[in-house]
């Protein structure tokens, strides 16, 4: 007689089934990436992303307390700048937005982990991540800017630099220079494994940040390439990096799950702005169940093995778990 087995004898009650799963999204967990902006008196509604603002700094203040007595623990900061220019100075300016928002987020949360995005698009006239000669984004002079980036991030009091420009040499190059300033307890979260994607397009919006000509295609990963994921893993690996990113999130968990089996490193996913957007589409729409959307996408960013999940429904989440512990 053929035999079979009886898979649903653990699924048959909800304290079963809490019993043998196999993983957990928890609070401490959850970035949130927040936009700042400077000069902006009160907070202002980015269209593409509904939920999501950009904010001066006094809202920014305000909006970090009520997150932090949410249970937030970690926050990624993105600037946008009053002026830019060719040098992408305001990127790196003692008193820029960024800079002011990590003195103000510490101020008010000196537990928060503040997080920077390490870039230069939103800074430069043409929007492109590094240096552009000859409408070439050219790799070397880059990197002096984006290891002044991060540093002045690090002096301002971050916790954490997050390069995300995807110049080659730009790991190395922030690890060197922070150590020489005596910043060498600020660890690098590399954006290891950037693919040039569709899915940041309300981001451009929000951050203002969409390059004036061409694509980000000489420098952002093929999305068609997994293995090249690996090269560039582990090249960061070797360059210092102490933790890896994998963006996006969704289309990419593949990725994701082949990084967590070849690298020992701590691995965060980025669930960006158009898997955000595409969901609060839609949830608007009456057309899915966000909350159950969300929590089975967030389940299966830990399932493909990341440790850490960058997104833009942080709060809800974290106000989501608070309600299923009851
Ligand atoms: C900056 C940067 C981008 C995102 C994070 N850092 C945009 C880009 O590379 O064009 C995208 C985040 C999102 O879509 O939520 N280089």
């Amino acid at each position: 007689m053929a035999t079979f087995q009886r898979h649903r004898r653990l699924r048959r009650t909800a304290w079963l089934r809490d019993l043998v799963r196999e993983h957990r999204v928890h609070a401490d967990d959850l970035v949130y990436p927040m936009f700042v902006e400077e000069g902006l008196a009160d907070r202002s509604p980015i269209t593409s992303m509904p939920g999501i603002d950009r904010f001066g700094l006094d809202a920014f203040r305000r909006e970090i307390v009520r997150l932090s007595e949410l249970g937030l623990k970690s926050v990624i900061l993105f600037g946008i700048p009053l002026a830019k220019d060719e040098l992408s100075s305001s990127a790196y300016a003692e008193r820029g937005v960024v800079q002011e928002a990590i003195r103000a987020a510490k101020a008010e949360n000196p537990d928060l982990i503040v997080m920077t995005d390490v870039c230069l698009c939103e800074y430069n006239p043409l929007g492109h991540c590094g240096v552009v000669h000859d409408g070439k984004i050219v790799n070397d002079p880059s990197l002096d800017l984006i290891a002044k980036t991060a540093l002045s991030h690090a002096a301002a009091g971050a916790d954490v630099v997050a390069p995300s420009d995807m110049m080659d040499g730009r790991v190395a190059r922030i690890r060197e220079t922070l150590d020489d300033a005596g910043y060498e307890d600020v660890p690098i979260l590399s954006y290891a494994v950037k693919y040039a994607s569709a899915f940041y397009g309300p981001f451009r919006e929000a951050a203002d940040s969409a390059p004036a000509f061409g694509d980000r295609k000489t420098y952002q990963m093929d999305p068609a390439n997994a293995r090249e994921a690996l090269r560039e893993a582990q090249a960061d690996i070797a360059e210092g990096a102490d933790m890896l990113m994998v963006k996006p999130a969704l289309s990419y968990l593949d990725v994701t799950a082949r990084l967590r089996e070849t690298f020992a490193l701590p691995i965060a996913t980025y669930n960006v702005s158009a898997e955000y957007s595409m969901v609060k589409a839609a949830a608007a729409n009456g057309w899915i169940d966000e909350r159950a959307i969300v929590l089975e996408m967030m389940t299966s960013f830990k399932r493909a093995g990341a440790d850490i999940i960058l997104t833009y429904h942080a709060p809800d989440v974290l106000q989501w778990l608070r309600e299923e512990r009851g």
